[in-house]
């Protein structure tokens, strides 16, 4: 047998390099390189096998082929290696990729609740009267009899004061406590625990025996106002209300008095409101303090006088915000409040 001829041991080592290091460049994965290992570089591989072969060349020969062969095993080796290195690290770039958590992405916020329309209402009420130079007082919703109506000069027989308006408690001597019918006895309040000049607005909740419908509830909210000072005339009431109307409602609004009649003051009026467009708005009813409520509240009726308004907080939120139904205030209806 003819010896193998370096040279073409060498050609075919070469070949296989080239062969198997285009197999490293095609596969796809850490799992498809291992699987070509055998067949590269194992004991069977066909480079592996040229060794054998060594031993067929002349003995001068051997080193330098053999070296060859060597160095041919090593460049794969090392392209393995490098390959599987690659690899790896894209493997790792797609896990790590797909594991990301994005700590940028901003939490949608916890919704928060808000005021009740007629909350707004009413605190928007007291920012106007606080910046006509009013404070606010309260009073208790479960009232006196005399309070409610004995003091404002409601005479015993009255009809307000009757079972079918008035939510008698049974708090006391009979007939003698009450849910509050009007803001008005926290007036009796005032002046009993102030002296003045008393500028002062109450808002809050009253009662009434009524029916609900879409323009009654059993309890709704009135602001009530009263001044007491030097020389105190209706004049000075005609003004206040006008002040608070443009303050409220806004440019173009105007107000005015209609003559009425309430057992605490004297002279007593309702006062309506005229939007912009000319049409009239009735909303509650004032008057001058009556002397005999001044006296009884231990208010000097030579020295002081006053004037007081009262109006309902609900019907104000209806037509600001356009409600049709009262009732739509209490059903608590989430659709209908966030919309305020
Ligand atoms: N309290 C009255 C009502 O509920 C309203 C009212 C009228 C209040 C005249 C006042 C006033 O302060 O002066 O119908």
């Amino acid at each position: 047998m003819t010896p193998d001829a370096p040279a073409a041991l060498a050609a075919e080592a070469g070949a296989l390099t080239a062969a198997a290091i285009a197999t490293l460049e095609a596969v796809g994965s850490v799992a498809e390189l291992t699987a070509a290992r055998p067949d590269l570089l194992g004991r069977g591989s066909p480079l592996t096998g040229l060794r054998r072969r060594l031993g067929g060349l002349a003995p001068e020969d051997r080193p330098v082929a053999g070296r060859a062969l060597s160095e041919a095993l090593a460049t794969v080796e090392a392209r393995y290696d490098a390959r599987l290195e690659e690899l790896r690290a894209a493997e790792r770039r797609r896990q790590l990729e797909a594991e990301r958590l994005d700590l940028t992405e901003l939490a949608e916020p916890p919704p928060l609740g808000r005021l009740h329309v007629i909350t707004q209402t009413q605190r928007r009420l007291e920012d106007v009267f606080c910046a006509m130079g009013y404070t606010v007082a309260e009073g208790p919703e479960i009232e006196t009899e005399w309070h409610n109506f004995g003091a404002l000069n409601f005479p015993p027989g009255h009809p307000a004061r009757d079972m079918y308006d008035t939510l008698y408690v049974d708090h006391g001597p009979p007939a003698g406590t009450l849910l509050r019918t009007h803001t008005s006895p926290v007036q009796v309040r005032v002046m009993q625990n102030q002296s003045p000049p008393l500028y002062v607005v109450a808002p809050g909740r009253c009662y009434r025996q009524d029916t609900a419908d879409a323009t009654h509830m059993p309890v709704f909210h009135q602001i009530e106002g009263l001044v007491i000072d030097d020389g105190i005339t209706l004049g000075d009431l005609a003004g206040a209300i006008e002040t608070f109307t443009t303050a409220y409602f806004g440019p173009g609004f105007t107000s005015r008095l209609r003559p009425s009649y309430f057992p605490f003051t004297e002279p007593s009026a309702e006062f309506d409101v005229q939007r912009p467009d000319g049409t009239w708005l009735e909303l509650g009813g004032c008057g001058v303090v009556h002397p005999s409520v001044l006296e009884v509240c231990g208010v000097d009726s030579e020295r002081w006088s006053g004037f007081a308004f009262g109006f309902g907080i609900d019907r104000l939120a209806m037509i600001r915000y356009g409600i049709a139904d009262l009732r739509d205030l209490w059903t608590n209806d989430v659709r209908f409040l966030e919309q305020f």
